[in-house]
């Protein structure tokens, strides 16, 4: 039996590439766990957190509890329920569009929300070790050589408090182009984004089906 934690933030249902790469992902994840897995789900792309909610935690926690306001309890216990979800899960899935060239600013409320619960504050070691993934669609090139090289300033930072400040064991799917088909300048463009969405989902399936001998050891 094993619970995975899935957090999506595209601010899109229909045409979605990073729910749908995240579902090929879950769907093998789950089918080689053969059905004993929870998902538990939270969706701050089309439910975002309140906001004000992070700066009430975040400055509760320089304040003894029994000075906390009543605005300051709720924002922490909100934030002791995110942190209960990811505590809990043996594996995580986080999916991350880009947007403006940067993190979407309703994943960044929940990281920053989170971190405010003690028990993912930088330094401590709480998820550390367990396998996460971590789903990312843009709709332009990044690679090497391309004009906008260097832009993508999501990707590094989402990396960062995973890998870095939660320790988690990150394996990165990374979906370039997806504007290509709605783009007239990026025409030329279609086939390898085409490509590259195929490669993403193929991607997403083996490491779904690998990640099982993680969550469960092979005897
Ligand atoms: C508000 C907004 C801003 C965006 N900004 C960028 C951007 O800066 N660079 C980029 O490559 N794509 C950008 N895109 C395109 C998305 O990254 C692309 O559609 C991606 O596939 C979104 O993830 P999703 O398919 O899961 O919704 C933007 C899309 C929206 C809606």
């Amino acid at each position: 039996m094993s619970t995975i934690f899935r957090l999506d933030s595209s601010i899109r249902l229909d045409g979605s590439t990073s729910r749908a790469v995240a579902d090929t992902l879950e769907e093998a994840i789950v089918e080689a766990e053969g059905g004993g897995t929870t998902v538990v789900r939270r969706d701050v792309g089309t439910r975002p957190l309140p906001g004000a909610a992070w700066a009430a935690s975040a400055f509760a926690g320089f304040a003894p509890e029994e000075t906390w306001t009543e605005e300051q309890r709720a924002a922490r216990a909100l934030a002791a329920e995110l942190a209960d979800e990811v505590a809990a899960a043996d594996a995580l899935i986080i999916t991350a569009p880009l947007y403006n060239f940067g993190v979407s600013a309703h994943l960044k409320l929940w990281i920053d929300t989170v971190i405010t619960d003690p028990r993912f504050a930088p330094g401590t070691e709480t998820v550390k070790g367990r396998p996460a993934f971590l789903v990312v669609a843009k709709g332009g090139g990044y690679g090497p050589g391309t004009p906008r090289e260097g832009w993508d300033h999501a990707t590094a930072y989402l990396r960062r408090i995973l890998e870095d400040v939660w320790g988690l064991d990150l394996d990165v799917i990374e979906t370039e182009l997806t504007l290509a088909d709605v783009t007239p300048q990026m025409a030329e463009l279609r086939d390898l984004a085409r490509a590259q969405l195929a490669e993403s989902h193929d991607s997403a399936r083996s490491a779904g089906r690998s990640v099982t001998l993680k969550l469960r050891p092979v005897a």
